[in-house]
């Protein structure tokens, strides 16, 4: 089962992506998380898409694009694969339909989280990130995911583990950029979901409403992927 996730920074890809994998076992490839761990391990990568990722900018498509295509067809993902974080604009979506159709890969759900700006912009700067595991949902507005407080400081609400922040989402610019290029219908990664919605044959549009709980989310979610 081949699946792209879509929805604006911080309406809970990568929460759901992870939910999915758990369930399906297929790999879950985030691009924004194939960047931070080459930039946590001082690679010639991480150095370049560190420049981009600080400010809120893409990093350039001819990284990101063979970058993605070439790890969709390692051996790992010839069973199915969870996509997030690409496509994010009309380029990379038009390099993704290029490539699955020469590799003859089919895509079976295309999944849009819907959330509204603000709401979006508060799940970034509230989030805060297990040392022990990303993916344990912690987040200092909301009570069903907030952080527990052990000798005085904020640890992860399911392991007590350190919580951090991740520099990109502490910038407010740079946070507001990430949203222009995503609410952007026509270059940006809007126009992307758009070209897959358009896609048509078996693949299944899936949208969900992304301001309920994370359960409920994935309800629709998991609901959709039938
Ligand atoms: P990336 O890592 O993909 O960041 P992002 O798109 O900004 O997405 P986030 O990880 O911030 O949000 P999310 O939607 O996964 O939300 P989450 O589940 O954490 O990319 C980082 C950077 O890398 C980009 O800015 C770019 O520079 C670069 N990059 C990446 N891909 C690229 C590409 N293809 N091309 C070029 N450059 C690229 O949830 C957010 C918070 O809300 C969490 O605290 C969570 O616990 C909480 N939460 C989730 N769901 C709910 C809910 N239903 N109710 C309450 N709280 C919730």
């Amino acid at each position: 089962m081949n699946i792209i996730i879509f929805g604006p920074n911080g309406s809970g890809k990568g929460t759901q992506g992870a939910i999915i994998k758990e369930k399906y076992g297929f790999p879950h490839i985030e691009t924004g998380v194939i960047f931070r761990e080459n930039i946590g391990g001082g690679t010639e990568l991480g150095k370049k898409a560190k420049e981009y990722i600080d400010k809120g900018d893409l990093v350039p498509d001819d990284i990101t694009i063979p970058m993605v295509l070439n790890k969709l067809q390692e051996d790992a993902c010839k069973d199915g694969w969870i996509l997030d974080g690409f496509p994010r604009n009309k380029a990379q979506a038009e390099a993704m339909v290029e490539g699955m159709k020469k590799e003859g890969m089919p895509l079976d759900y295309v999944v849009e989280i819907q959330l509204p700006r603000e709401v979006a912009k508060l799940r970034i700067t509230g989030r805060r990130l297990c040392a022990n595991d990303n993916n344990h949902p912690n987040h200092i507005a909301f009570d069903a995911i907030k952080p527990v407080e052990k000798d005085g400081k904020l640890v992860c609400r399911v392991c007590g583990g350190e919580l951090s922040t991740r520099a990109d989402d502490q910038d407010l610019d740079a946070v507001d950029k990430r949203h222009d290029i995503y609410y952007d219908d026509n270059t940006g990664t809007m126009a992307a979901v758009n070209v897959f919605k358009a896609v048509g044959g078996n693949t299944k549009v899936i949208e969900v409403n992304g301001e309920p709980s994370i359960q409920e989310v994935t309800d629709a979610v998991l609901g959709g992927l039938k």
